[in-house]
C-alpha cells in the first residue's frame, strides 16, 4: 500500500524532516500486520503514526505539546484515518497506563546542547537534548523494551552524534536484539552545523568534520 503521507504543521509544531521520512520508510519495511499496535513517540505532525494507520495498523501518537496533539488529530482526518490514530499528551509512556505494543517508533529530540535542562515549552523542545543529545533517548532505551510485546520490535531514529553505540548498548542491556537497521550520512543539519564549534569544543564532534550519520536502530525482543 502507498505510504505517502501528507501532514500539514502549525507554528511551533516539528515539520517532518529527512530523518522524519527514514524512520516513516523503516515503519513500513516490513509493514505492520493489519490491526498491530503501533506507538508513535515524541509524534510531532503525527507523520509516523499516520503512515503506520496507512498500513492497516492501530497507532497512538504521543507528544508532550498540547499544538502536536491537535495537529495529529487534524493530519489524522486529512490522511482519512482518524478511525486508526489516538493522538495522546503526555511525557514518554506516563499517560499510556501498562500499554503494550508491537511496534514502538520514535523520532526523538536528539541535539547535543550547552545545556543540560531541557527546554519546558516552545519548539526548540522538538530537538534540545541535553549535554549528550542523550536525555530523552536514554529514557526510551530504559523504558521501551517492556512495553513491547513478545516479538515487538523497537525503530529509534537519531544522530551518530548522539551516540550509536550508546544506544546499541543500552538495548542490548534492556533485552533487545539491537543492530542499525539504515544509515544515511550526510552534511551536518542546521541545528548541529549551527552550534558545531561549541559541539567541537566539548569533544562530541571530530575537529572539522562537518557530517554526521543519521541512523534508525532497531531492537526487537528475539532473534533478528
Ligand atoms: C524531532 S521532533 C519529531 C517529530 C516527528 N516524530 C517527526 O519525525 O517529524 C520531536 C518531538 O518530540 C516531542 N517531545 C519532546 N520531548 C518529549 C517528551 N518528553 N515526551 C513526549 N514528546 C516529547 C516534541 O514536542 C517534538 O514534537
Amino acid at each position: 500500500m502507498d505510504t505517502a503521507v501528507r501532514v500539514v504543521v502549525v507554528p511551533g509544531v516539528f515539520r517532518p524532516r529527512s530523518d522524519s521520512w527514514m524512520l516513516t520508510e523503516s515503519v513500513g519495511d516490513p509493514p505492520p500486520r493489519p490491526g498491530a499496535e503501533v506507538l508513535d513517540l515524541c509524534t510531532g505532525s503525527g507523520v509516523v503514526a499516520i503512515a503506520a494507520a496507512r498500513l492497516g495498523a492501530r497507532a497512538t501518537a504521543v507528544d508532550v505539546s498540547r499544538r502536536s496533539v491537535l495537529t495529529v488529530r487534524l493530519n489524522a482526518r486529512l490522511n482519512g484515518v482518524a478511525g486508526r490514530v489516538r493522538a495522546v499528551r503526555g511525557d514518554l509512556f506516563s499517560s499510556l497506563g501498562d500499554r503494550t505494543f508491537d511496534l514502538i517508533a520514535s523520532n526523538p529530540p536528539y541535539v547535543p546542547s550547552g545545556d543540560s535542562s531541557l527546554p519546558e515549552r516552545g519548539p526548540s523542545r522538538a530537538w534540545e537534548a541535553g549535554p549528550d543529545g542523550r536525555a530523552v533517548i536514554d529514557r526510551i532505551c530504559a523504558e521501551a523494551p517492556e512495553r513491547l510485546r513478545p516479538g515487538g520490535r523497537l525503530l529509534l531514529v537519531h544522530s551518530s552524534l548522539s551516540g550509536t553505540d550508546a544506544t546499541l548498548e543500552r538495548l542490548a542491556a534492556a533485552g533487545l536484539d539491537a543492530r542499525v537497521a539504515r544509515r544515511e550520512r550526510g552534511p551536518l543539519g542546521p541545528l548541529m552545523l549551527a552550534r558545531a564549534e561549541e559541539l567541537e569544543r566539548r569533544g562530541v564532534l571530530p575537529p572539522g568534520r562537518r557530517e554526521e550519520e543519521i541512523v534508525v536502530i532497531e531492537g526487537r525482543h528475539g532473534q533478528l
